[in-house]
């Protein structure tokens, strides 16, 4: 796989210079029949967005991706997803830093390099009038030539020129993503969550360290314990063991810094 040879990349692509959002055109592609697979990259996004409707900076030079998916699983296990995408483009940043970075998972589907935020996922679907989920926009954003800078972040971020990262351009790096999101969505409907899980914890940041985490209006600390079988975070805070299912890591805890 692949296209920074000149030769067309072996997967359906639909490049644009400019868009609204990839994710939006994922819409509007499952409206029109898309397929299962159809990747769709834009070079700037003038209305990116990130996880609970944050802006998402799309400056030309970084990479904005979607894919369309049809149904990969039945709406219990769509928690499963973010971990396998979050995988996929850990795996597919390490591949292109040189070996001293660390490239970690931060909870749920962030990706760091040396603790500053390269690529982020937002996962987007609908489902149809009798039921049934009818398409999945799986959005990554990699920071490939720029970083937002720490005051307009709640995360700080990085970007794979600042770490070092080979620059061979954006399609190498959309199609290093894509290879490994073709591997990982594998290995999950062939194999279920348990691998995924399990590689997941392999590379997750601060696993087994106290960690802080936004729910809404609460802050909760703890030590990051586990993973629960859903994708759910466990945090083992003074107040015993709490199950977190959805919230924002922060980067640092009280007394930190
Ligand atoms: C986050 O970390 O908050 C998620 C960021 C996701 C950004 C990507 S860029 C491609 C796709 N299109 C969007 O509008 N958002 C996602």
């Amino acid at each position: 796989m692949g296209s920074s040879s000149g030769q067309p990349p072996a997967y359906p692509l639909l490049a644009y210079p400019a868009l609204d959002s990839t994710n939006d055109e994922v819409r509007r592609q499952a409206a029109l029949g898309g397929e299962d697979g159809l990747v769709i990259t834009a070079d700037t996004q003038s209305a990116g967005r990130g996880r609970s409707g944050r802006f998402w900076q799309s400056p030309e030079g970084n990479l904005h991706l979607s894919m369309l998916m049809r149904p990969v699983c039945s709406p219990e296990r769509a928690t499963e997803l973010p971990f396998v995408v979050a995988l996929a483009v850990a795996e597919a940043v390490a591949g292109l830093v040189p070996v001293a970075r660390a490239v970690r998972c931060k909870w749920p589907n962030d990706v760091l390099i040396d603790d500053r935020k390269v690529a982020g996922v937002l996962i987007e679907s609908e489902m149809r009038p009798e039921g049934g989920v009818d398409w999945i926009a799986v959005g990554i954003g990699v920071n490939v030539a720029m970083a937002p800078g720490d005051d307009e972040v709640i995360f700080p971020a990085t970007c794979l020129s600042a770490a070092g990262g080979r620059d061979d351009g954006v399609a190498s790096v959309r199609d290093a993503v894509v290879d490994r999101l073709y591997f990982w969505r594998r290995r999950w409907e062939e194999g279920g969550f348990a691998p995924i899980r399990r590689a997941w914890l392999g590379v997750a940041w601060r696993l087994g360290a106290p960690l802080a985490v936004r729910m809404g209006d609460d802050r909760i600390e703890g030590i990051f314990s586990d993973l629960d079988v859903r994708g759910a975070l466990i945090l083992q805070s003074a107040d015993g063991l709490r199950v977190i299912p959805a919230g924002d890591v922060l980067p640092q805890i009280d007394g930190e810094r």
